[in-house]
């Protein structure tokens, strides 16, 4: 994915300051999304990340991963598996308690959505302090699936995510230092 490619798309994400607290610029995808051609590069450019590798589910996190997660997963002929907020799914889950900066968030899958040895990309929408990401890759080894890769459109590198997801192959299409 060309820094180019990376800028065009740059330029369709709308800067919201002190949103949604004073002092943090929110990156609000809705006008990169509205945008044909910058919807069509974007999932294009998520798939072109994991060229060469083999992929049997693409996991997207709630909600802004539902997005891009299963247009991706459709891009590679893989399937799609939800993970979403607490009390959402119907039939029997495996929970995950994380700690944010203040406070403490849960995330749930079903438990039958990810086989042994089955090949898991996450997918998500932003790479912040990483903590949303490796709960869910905790998730997904608990059930026995193999994570063979992270992707996110966009990556906040001041807050050094990656640190907390080391061994594992992450990559992002936009980078804001
Ligand atoms: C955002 C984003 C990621 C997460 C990243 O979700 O979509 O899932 O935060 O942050 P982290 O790397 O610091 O964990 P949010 O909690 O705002 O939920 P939403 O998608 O439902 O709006």
């Amino acid at each position: 994915f060309s820094t180019e490619s990376a800028e065009d798309l740059k330029r369709l994400i709308r800067e919201i300051p002190d949103f949604p607290k004073p002092g943090i610029i929110f990156y609000d995808i809705t006008t990169l999304l509205k945008h044909p051609e910058g919807l069509r590069r974007t999932v294009d450019g998520l798939a072109a990340q994991l060229q060469g590798i083999k992929v049997d589910t693409v996991v997207g996190i709630e909600a802004r991963g539902f997005i891009f997660a299963p247009a991706l997963a459709y891009h590679l002929g893989a399937g799609f598996v939800p993970v979403r907020k607490p009390r959402k799914l119907p039939a029997e889950r495996a929970s995950i308690t994380y700690e944010l900066e203040y406070g403490q968030d849960t995330l749930e899958i079903h438990r039958d959505a990810i086989g042994d040895g089955h090949r898991v990309i996450i997918a998500d929408d932003l790479l912040a302090t990483g903590g949303t990401a490796k709960a869910v890759v905790d998730l997904v080894e608990s059930l026995g699936g193999k994570v063979v890769g992270l992707v996110f459109v966009i990556e906040l590198e001041f807050l050094n995510g990656r640190r907390r997801l080391e061994g594992y192959d992450v990559r992002s299409l936009i980078k804001y230092q």
